[in-house]
């Protein structure tokens, strides 16, 4: 039986992978997984531990915010702030970014941003949620408090992007721009374990993901792309199968895996989509683009899009080379 690696020793071998850390992005991995492991606990027992349900709060985004949207955002925040790597965060639950105050934190050299709880529609229904991260070096001098600018980065300047993806187990799926790498969380050890090696979308697939109640709202390019994902064509093994669960960390895993598409666009109702550049859409891009799949808003690459708000959103369409392909030449 192979023995088992676990992703703190997968780091430690991939150490030189980025020359210019000296273990500080390895620690700030680990404090990530610290806070996932903590929230997989209550993810696990939701339904028991009264954390299922809404606050009455609402967040930036005007979404109420769920009991484990803010369990998740509290923990996440303690392991960055309490691990002294990052410098500053910035949440989907937290209005502006959270620059850290005190002496140890001001000399961190990145700063992460965050979808702590991704898919919260999906909590109280027990269906695969998620936990989104971005991790760029800071712009900002090293014992200064962090500013905005530090988040306001291209995509392509990310050092390191990931998911967490708390379903049938709980998987951490991770690229520093060497590939993309998932470990399964083993409870009987408590360690994440490499399971999924190397990861690669197929350039193909027949499996579209798009929240079709939203279409008639949608330009004819991607209404045209749905029909075309529904006709029938012996050849291309189409109509293909919708597979959509509302949670963008779950859908995109799935794709990933078995390949597919996931298109979340601009409608006449939201001009630029609903996915958030910063702690959904960049992070994802980039596992994407390194496991050989393609990252488009439908007119750019979305890790080149300019970032200009901690909250700004972009239309989203991610997944298999030759459907992304097929869909663009719709547009
Ligand atoms: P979050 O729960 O962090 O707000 O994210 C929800 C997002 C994303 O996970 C999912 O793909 C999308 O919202 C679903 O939106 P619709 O319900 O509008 O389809
Ligand atoms: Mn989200
Ligand atoms: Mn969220």
């Amino acid at each position: 039986m192979a023995r088992i690696k676990t992703l703190n020793e997968f780091i430690l071998d991939r150490q030189d992978d980025f020359p210019f850390a000296t273990g500080e992005l390895s620690r700030l991995l680990n404090d990530i997984v610290i806070a996932s492991k903590i929230v997989n606990r209550e993810v696990n027992k939701a339904g028991l531990a009264n954390i299922l349900g809404a606050t009455t709060n609402e967040n930036i985004q005007g979404e109420t915010q769920q009991k484990l949207d803010v369990y998740a955002d509290d923990h996440f925040i303690a392991a960055f702030k309490n691990g002294g790597e990052a410098c500053a965060i910035a949440s989907e639950e937290n209005d502006d970014f959270v620059a850290f105050d005190n002496e140890r934190s001001k000399q961190g050299k990145y700063v992460v941003a965050f979808d702590p709880l991704d898919g919260s529609s999906n909590i109280d229904v027990n269906v695969s949620i998620g936990t989104i991260f971005s991790i760029y070096r800071r712009k900002s001098d090293l014992g200064t408090l962090a500013t905005k600018e530090d988040f306001l980065q291209k995509g392509t300047e990310q050092v390191a992007a990931g998911y967490i993806i708390y379903g049938s187990s709980t998987m951490l799926v991770y690229t520093t721009g060497k590939g993309v790498n998932g470990f399964t969380l083993d409870p009987s050890i408590g360690e994440f374990c490499l399971s999924h090696p190397d990861m690669k979308i197929p350039v193909d697939g027949k499996i579209y993901s798009m929240n079709e109640g939203n279409l008639a709202f949608c330009e004819d390019g991607i209404k045209d792309y749905i029909t075309y994902c529904k006709e029938v064509d012996k050849e291309s093994k189409r109509p293909y199968s919708a597979r959509y669960i509302g949670s963008m960390v779950a859908d995109i895993h799935r794709n990933l895996i078995k390949g597919g598409i996931f298109i979340y666009p601009a409608t006449s109702k939201a001009k630029e989509g609903k996915l958030r550049l910063l702690y959904e859409c960049n992070p994802m891009a980039f596992i994407m683009e390194q496991a050989g799949g393609v990252a488009t808003t439908g007119k750019k690459r979305i890790m080149e899009v300019d970032s200009t708000g901690l909250h700004q959103r972009v239309p989203t369409i991610l997944g298999s080379k030759n459907m992304v392909n097929k869909l663009l030449s719709k547009l």
